[in-house]
């Protein structure tokens, strides 16, 4: 089995290669290639990903390439990871949306629109390419924002599956606090990538019993404290809001917050600096601790689990993915693309049946999926009118005076990044 990363430079990789090398009997890979164009991060990443399949008796090969088409020949399976424009973009991203009073985010509000949009077209490009080069092979797509280019790859034709390692971090975090094994853990899931709220927690499937009241009442402080969301808010809801939903439901608390600290670009370029470091010491053979400050916890047994599950071998029956609505929430379009429960195999994921949902997430879910049409039109299709139109759907933006403000300063910043700018 081959599979290619592009953006396989990425920091973030190890941890990759780490989730392949101990879940080899799931997910059996002979060949891998890490895609990048920075050569000088691929080397390094590279160098470190052989050590580690090494040091775990993985007898796959560890490939480094630049070139996109050669990389992706004959691969069953491609996983994108890409940042375009890097931590330098996502810092004005967090940075210009709270000139406007609005929050400064990597995916969520103005600064996802921004990412969106520089990054649909590069997407759009490579999974040509990929098709080109094997119709067969499925794309997992990591590149945030998740739910847009989901979005964009799904109307293109191509066989992609969207993910994220949110749902799997509360699945994870779950068990622990209730004291079983993860894949005993079924969530019911619903809403959007990075949108989404946990409305039932199951014990062993989708039909099991709902430890969620319990839950609550024995750990509704640790939950509460990791969502940095007062404790009443969750005992109100019921459920279990995912930590993207502080933006909206404490927006001017986090606008606040954000314009008293450095941006969490600049964290992570730090923290890169210092993995780069760390990744270039041939004595180093495994994922470093520092790694885990990072926000991608768990993103390597959710690939491994998915990739497994679309190429037709052992991962998990369910998995909550990115994909097609097709009336699982029957108040969106069905070609709208949500964030779900899903039988997983070779043909693709198929959503599970979600339970008619309260209006206070409806049309939370309704209003931010109209956003994302638009957003996914301006990106595709470009031009100063459709980002407006798609900041004015926003409801963390709304205002005509607002959005203004936001999209002069959206193309200011991304020029360089957008064709028709
Ligand atoms: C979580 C999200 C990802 C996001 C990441 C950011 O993992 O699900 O979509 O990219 O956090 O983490 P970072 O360490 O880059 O802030
Ligand atoms: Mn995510």
């Amino acid at each position: 089995m081959k599979l290619a990363v592009v953006g396989g430079g990425s920091t973030y990789t190890p941890e990759l290669i780490d989730g392949f090398a101990r879940l080899r009997d799931t997910l059996p890979i002979t060949e891998l290639v890490l895609v990048d164009p920075a050569a000088d991060r691929l080397e390094l990443v590279g160098g470190l990903a052989r050590r580690i399949f090494a040091k775990l008796d993985h007898d796959g090969t560890i490939t480094t390439t630049a070139d996109l088409d050669a990389g992706v020949e004959g691969a069953d399976a491609v996983l994108l990871q890409l940042r375009v424009g890097g931590q330098a973009a996502r810092n004005q991203d967090e940075t210009w949306p709270l000139e406007c009073g609005c929050v400064g985010q990597e995916t969520t509000g103005a600064g996802g629109l921004a990412k969106a949009l520089r990054t649909v077209p590069v997407v759009l490009d490579i999974a040509e390419r990929v098709r080109r080069a094997n119709p067969d092979a499925w794309i997992i797509d990591f590149t945030n924002p998740v739910g847009i280019v989901t979005r964009a790859l799904l109307h293109a034709g191509h066989k992609a599956v969207g993910l994220c390692n949110v749902a799997i971090g509360f699945q994870r975090r779950f068990a622990a606090l209730l004291d079983l094994a993860p894949s005993e853990i079924h969530l019911d899931h619903v809403g959007l990538n990075h949108l989404t709220w946990e409305t039932a927690v199951r014990i062993g499937g989708p039909e099991g019993e709902n430890a969620l009241p319990r839950l609550l009442a024995e750990h509704g402080d640790a939950i509460a404290a990791d969502l940095r969301l007062p404790r009443a808010v969750l005992d109100r809801l019921g459920v279990v809001p995912s930590y993207y939903l502080r933006y909206f439901y404490a927006h001017d608390e986090v606008v606040r917050e954000l314009g008293t600290k450095p941006s969490r670009a600049a964290e992570v370029a730090a923290m890169e600096k210092e993995l780069l470091e760390m990744y270039g010491d041939p004595a180093l053979d495994e994922k470093p601790a520092l790694l885990a400050k990072r926000g991608g916890a768990f993103y390597s047994e959710a690939a491994v689990d998915l990739a497994a599950a679309l190429l037709g071998g052992a991962g998990s029956p369910y998995q909550v993915v990115n994909t097609y609505n097709r009336g699982t929430l029957p108040f969106l379009p069905d070609d709208a693309v949500i964030e779900t429960q899903a039988a997983v195999g070779p043909a693709g994921p198929v959503p599970l049946p979600v339970a008619s949902l309260d209006p206070l997430y409806a049309g939370l879910i309704a209003h931010v999926t109209a956003y994302e049409e638009l957003a996914l039109e301006a990106a595709l299709r470009g031009g100063r009118d459709r980002v407006f139109r798609a900041l004015l759907a926003h409801p963390l933006v709304g205002q005509y005076a607002t959005a203004e403000g936001l999209t002069d300063r959206l193309i200011a910043h991304n020029r360089e990044h957008l064709a028709w700018a």
